[in-house]
């Protein structure tokens, strides 16, 4: 069954590993089909969304291959530049394809893709952006992109779109020419692409800031054998808000405490010890923490949407209200019915959702309508009394390996059912 049996209130304790980071994966997988050689990346996890990205590739023509936990990706035998349509609907990711296809075969074919269904997820600023640098678009459902080349362009960016912005670095590469984009993305899995990219031959400067600059070369021909993706800062903030929310005691290893800053500032000193080296998290709690009062979602280096659903469910156990604002979607409050199941008390108004923290949720049978919320949810029933039933654990799985594993080692009483 695709079901997580959650029995509340174990504390969790122990030590977690995040690996390289689903949301740096899926653009530097993208980025391979600007390549004819393989490459490999470290520190890997087989998560959902990863497998999808790399089955495209296969069938794109590429080929892929796992050695422990390093994936090899090549591309060199790429022949078809047709996204297939139910692996494509599967997940958002496939639309960062549309930019390096056309940068490699000047045609591509494609549908609109799927994703976690939190609302209106268009596509129009991709469009656009590819549109630009000299590309011709056809069809709604089923697009057809063709260019006879891609010419640099000054390009600035209606609203800083992480996934926008790695489709536009990577056409540009093979660009004719220098483009510029303003109000770009700055997220860390950005930099991590463009670090990838350089290492490969690419003129990319800015990354990280508000404008990114790329003189477009014919090839990348440095050939790299490995790369270390960045970890996995949504991970991170994931296990230390079950933690919290279980009054236990974690370190996390792997984790990069920058990335992370913006969350950890809502945290720190409330109920809780938290330390930090090069690449480790320590928490320890000390107690029910206070309402977090209001908290905003938006573009990095701002507190991340996707930890948004997680850290609501945190928040319902708080003592006090927590105001959270979504600043980045639209509709990303599913979880709230859900944790309504379970006694929370939450009002949502507009892009707001307003939670009255109360030291007592009760387990209930609960669906993970999509990747965050999910987690959220494991949170949730992780710190209520009693038992919960996740249906769903699927959809959690796309962006969280082996979670059930995880959290057994971490003495949480949880089993797949
Ligand atoms: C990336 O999605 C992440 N996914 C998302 O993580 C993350 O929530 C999001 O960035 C914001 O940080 C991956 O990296 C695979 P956007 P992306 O384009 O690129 C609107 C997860 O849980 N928009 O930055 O698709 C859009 O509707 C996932 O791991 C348009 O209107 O997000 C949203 O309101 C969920 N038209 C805003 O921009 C477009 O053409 C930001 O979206 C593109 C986006």
């Amino acid at each position: 069954m695709n079901k997580l049996i959650v029995n509340g209130k174990n504390k969790l304790y122990g030590k977690v590993d995040v690996k390289s980071a689903k949301n740096a994966m899926l653009p530097l997988i993208a980025a391979c089909v600007l390549l004819d050689f393989e490459v490999g990346f470290l520190n890997c996890s087989k998560v959902g969304d990863v497998t999808v990205m790399l089955d495209i590739i296969k069938c794109l023509g590429g080929k892929y291959r796992y050695e422990d936990d390093t994936l090899f990706v090549d591309c060199s035998s790429l022949y078809i530049p047709e996204l297939p349509c139910e692996l494509s609907k599967k997940i958002r990711a496939s639309v960062f394809l549309l930019g390096p296809l056309l940068a490699r075969f000047r045609k591509v074919s494609a549908v609109t893709p799927g994703g976690c269904n939190f609302g209106d997820r268009p596509i129009d600023m991709h469009l656009d952006a590819l549109r630009k640098l000299g590309a011709e678009i056809s069809g709604k459902e089923h697009l057809y992109l063709r260019a006879d080349k891609l010419e640099g362009a000054k390009i600035t960016l209606p609203f800083p779109s992480v996934g926008v912005t790695e489709n536009l670095i990577m056409a540009a590469c093979l660009a004719e020419g220098e483009t510029v984009i303003l109000n770009a993305a700055k997220e860390p899995e950005i930099i991590c692409l463009c670090s990838f990219l350089n290492r490969l031959g690419a003129k990319i400067t800015g990354a990280g800031s508000y404008k990114i600059v790329i003189q477009g070369v014919k090839k990348l021909t440095k050939k790299i054998t490995y790369f270390k993706p960045i970890s996995d800062r949504i991970e991170v903030g994931t296990y230390l808000l079950a933690t919290l929310n279980t009054g236990g005691e974690i370190e996390i290893n792997g984790a990069n405490f920058i990335h992370n800053v913006a969350f950890i500032k809502k945290i720190y000193n409330n109920a809780c010890k938290i330390a930090f080296e090069s690449d480790k998290i320590y928490l320890k709690c000390c107690g029910v923490g206070n309402g977090l009062g209001l908290v905003k979602t938006a573009p990095y280096p701002s507190f991340p949407t996707d930890l948004q659903s997680p850290l609501l469910a945190y928040a319902c156990s708080l003592n006090g209200k927590t105001v959270i604002e979504e600043g980045v979607f639209k509709n990303r409050f599913s979880i709230v019915n859900e944790l309504r199941k379970m006694g929370a008390m939450i009002e949502v108004s507009g892009t707001k959702a307003i939670v009255l923290g109360t030291n007592f949720l009760t387990g209930a049978i609960l669906n993970a309508c999509d990747l965050r919320s999910g987690a959220g949810l494991i949170i949730a029933a992780l710190g209520a009394e009693g038992v919960s039933e996740i249906v769903g654990v699927d959809v959690i799985e796309r962006g969280y390996f082996e979670i059930d594993k995880k959290l057994k080692l971490l003495g949480a009483d949880v089993s797949k059912g």
